[in-house]
């Protein structure tokens, strides 16, 4: 029962679990009218104090075809934050208010720390370079759907690997599954932190890490490329001098599987060329709509409605 839990980071839910929002998601996309009013009545407080288009919107528009409503900032300067107001207080007024919280927060821990002065549950949308456990169920449910389990691949994680939430959460995640490979593809300034090696170590799961896109690709059957991430950099040289680094175009595709399956957790900015989308294995926007899908399942579980 995930009925008044928080989602701060993907362990927080066991494989079972994850299991009925993949189960609950699909029925969702597959049946037009399935739970669309089982939220009547309900708000969603959706605080961001960073950045979105994905992970704002998609929570909006998954609380609204549920038939509830939503209320929030997506500028930290228009509300009390800009005063001066602790995040703790913030938080304090939106449970009073809101059936749920949806935060994102530039620093790591934010979402932990918001869980434990809220009554209400709390769902991380991605703390500084830590986490962003909702991105992974899209990850995990868009393997799911293109692949039809979560076992027996490779993936390469390509780009910022040091800063990326996105890619700590999937490969810690991906750790609890059977026979998944992992190479880390990035410069040396980007690697991985050791604490995921140390995590997938810890549950004998086999990466390698690499500088060569040439070398990764022909292994891949799922490509994880992210976008080398600006506001993360102390400085704008080393930003410019990374950024390019890794660029996935028509010619490096020919290295690869005809069954690979591309994922971005998007935003992109030059790392996947715009000649890739019209290679079917691109999905990345098919993953970003399998994210509206997943949001609607996880906020109707962790409102207890799923059985509406
Ligand atoms: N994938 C993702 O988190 O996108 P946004 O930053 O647009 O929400």
């Amino acid at each position: 029962m995930l009925k008044g839990r928080s989602l701060i980071e993907p362990g927080n839910f066991t494989l079972e679990e994850m299991d009925s929002l993949f189960v609950l998601a699909e029925k969702i996309e597959t049946e037009e009218r399935y739970l669309r009013e089982s939220c009547k009545g309900k708000l969603l407080a959706t605080l961001f104090f960073e950045p979105s288009t994905r992970t704002r919107l998609s929570f909006e528009a998954a609380m609204l075809r549920l038939g509830g409503s939503c209320l929030g900032f997506a500028d930290p300067g228009s509300s009390s934050a800009a005063k001066g107001e602790s995040l703790a207080d913030t938080v304090r007024m939106a449970a009073s208010y809101a059936d749920a919280i949806v935060m994102r927060n530039p620093k790591e821990g934010a979402a932990l720390l918001a869980s434990r002065y809220s009554p209400v549950p709390v769902i991380n949308a991605g703390d500084g370079g830590h986490h962003h456990p909702t991105q992974t169920l899209t990850d995990l449910l868009t393997i799911r759907r293109l692949r039809g389990e979560i076992k027996d691949f490779t993936i390469g994680f390509c780009g910022d690997l040091k800063f990326g939430r996105t890619v700590h959460s999937l490969a810690k995640a991906l750790a609890r599954h059977e026979n998944i490979k992992m190479i880390f593809i990035s410069p040396k300034e980007l690697v991985i932190p050791d604490y995921i090696k140390h995590h997938l170590k810890s549950h004998n799961i086999e990466f390698t890490e690499t500088r060569s896109f040439e070398e990764a690709m022909p292994t891949l059957d799922v490509l994880y490329m992210t976008r080398v991430q600006k506001e993360r950099f102390f400085n704008e040289e080393d930003y410019i001098r990374l950024k390019d680094t890794f660029v996935l175009n028509k010619e490096r595709m020919l290295y690869s599987k005809g069954t690979l399956i591309i994922l971005h957790p998007l935003p992109r900015v030059n790392e996947i060329s715009v000649e890739v989308d019209r290679d079917p294995r691109a999905a990345y926007f098919k993953q970003a709509k399998y994210g509206m899908y997943v949001r609607m399942a996880l906020l109707a579980s962790l409102l207890g409605v799923e059985n509406a």
